[in-house]
């Protein structure tokens, strides 16, 4: 049983079928990155060109229904899947030294997104976020029929020194997307671990919509800028995602409320969260070991700095078992010099490295 359509089937049909919910339940957002590999197999292609949806024998194991779904919203299915695929990039980006560096392997991320911890909540947010990106500059772009620049955003400034015009990220439309792919589904529910999900979901597509920049062009005689025009642009991705970072380490652990509909902090003394931060209600586990219920995959074989203090640093990443050090050689250009006119000549020199790798 592959499990990877089941979301987007969900997604695209809008949701009815209770089975969804069960499939839904237990597939991840990340893994969306899965189906759009089906959408572009060539038997699919071939298949949807011929426009024959009745599976025979060699296409036995694809659904109509799947064929379906890349047929009708190919575009704006390939968007939410590249979104799902930047968002878990910079997962990846902003984890990279951590013992949780947002690996895909092994089934590793469905598990830490089935379960509730801080790390779920950064991964629902970056995903959210990036649905929402990709989306938005689909739009501005023209590749999707539904959606366009965003033109309302009018007249002159305040001060009368620009005005608006050019073609405007439309991150109302990549945020109307996000939401309806990634909540619709859980909207009636009213559990804690879906409340906190769609608290995050929410708290990512924030963190690309509230913080727009704008961007503006002279126009006029060379640089005279007599005319200037202004529109509102995204912000860079990696900035989201940093700024989804820092929520994460400060994110706040939650607690059903007395009525059992709200969620509060734990600790009543903190400052509730805001919109745009991230919660959870679940702790992590250390990620020191491999586990197959956590989905940590143990820190074993990581590359360390033995050098520094922090979360990269031996001591904390291999988690007080040790690292073993190799020396690599490697062969690098040195010794350059710039000859008149205009050549640069190098020699080789092999340079040792020290690498350290966690017991
Ligand atoms: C992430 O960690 C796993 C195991 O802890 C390791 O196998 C993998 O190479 C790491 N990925 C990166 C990009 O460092
Ligand atoms: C290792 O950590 C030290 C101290 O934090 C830092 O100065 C150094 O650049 C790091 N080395 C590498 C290879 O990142």
């Amino acid at each position: 049983m592959r499990f990877w359509s089941a979301p987007l089937f969900c997604l695209l049909v809008g949701m009815v079928a209770q089975v969804c919910a069960v499939w839904w339940a237990s597939a991840s957002q990340a893994m969306m990155m899965e189906p759009m590999r089906l959408c572009r197999q060539r038997r699919v292609r071939q298949h949807l060109e011929r426009n024959n949806f009745n599976d025979n024998g060699r296409h036995e194991r694809l659904k109509s229904r799947q064929v379906e779904i890349c047929r009708k919203e190919p575009k704006v299915l390939q968007e939410i899947v590249k979104g799902a695929q930047l968002g878990t990039k910079e997962c990846q980006h902003q984890f990279r030294n951590r013992r949780w560096n947002c690996t895909t392997a092994r089934k590793s991320l469905r598990k830490v997104i089935a379960r509730d911890t801080r790390e779920t909540a950064f991964v629902n947010a970056v995903v959210a976020a990036g649905v929402t990106y990709t989306v938005t500059q689909a739009c501005s772009s023209g590749q999707l029929l539904q959606c366009t620049c965003d033109k309302t955003m009018k007249g002159v400034s305040p001060d009368g020194d620009w005005e608006w015009g050019g073609c405007a990220d439309n991150v109302q439309h990549g945020y109307k997307k996000s939401r309806e792919f990634m909540d619709a589904k859980y909207r009636k529910r009213s559990d804690l671990k879906t409340q906190v999900m769609l608290h995050n979901n929410e708290a990512g597509r924030l963190s690309v919509k509230n913080f727009m920049r704008t961007e503006c062009k002279c126009h006029g005689l060379s640089g005279s800028c007599t005319l200037r025009t202004c529109w509102r642009k995204l912000p860079l991705f990696r900035d989201v995602a940093t700024r989804l970072k820092e929520k994460f380490d400060g994110a706040a652990k939650v607690i059903p409320g007395n009525d059992g509909k709200t969620i509060i902090p734990e600790v009543a003394s903190i400052k509730p969260p805001g919109r745009e931060d991230l919660i959870y209600s679940e702790e992590s586990p250390d990620f020191c070991n491999p586990d197959r219920v956590t989905g940590s995959l143990g820190t074993a074989g990581r590359v360390c700095n033995s050098t520094s203090p922090g979360v990269e640093g031996c001591e904390l990443l291999c988690c007080g078992r040790g690292y073993e050090t190799r020396t690599t050689k490697t062969r690098v250009n040195c010794h350059c010099r710039f000859k008149w006119c205009c050549e640069v000549t190098c020699k080789i020199c092999t340079v040792k490295k020290h690498v350290n790798t966690c017991r």
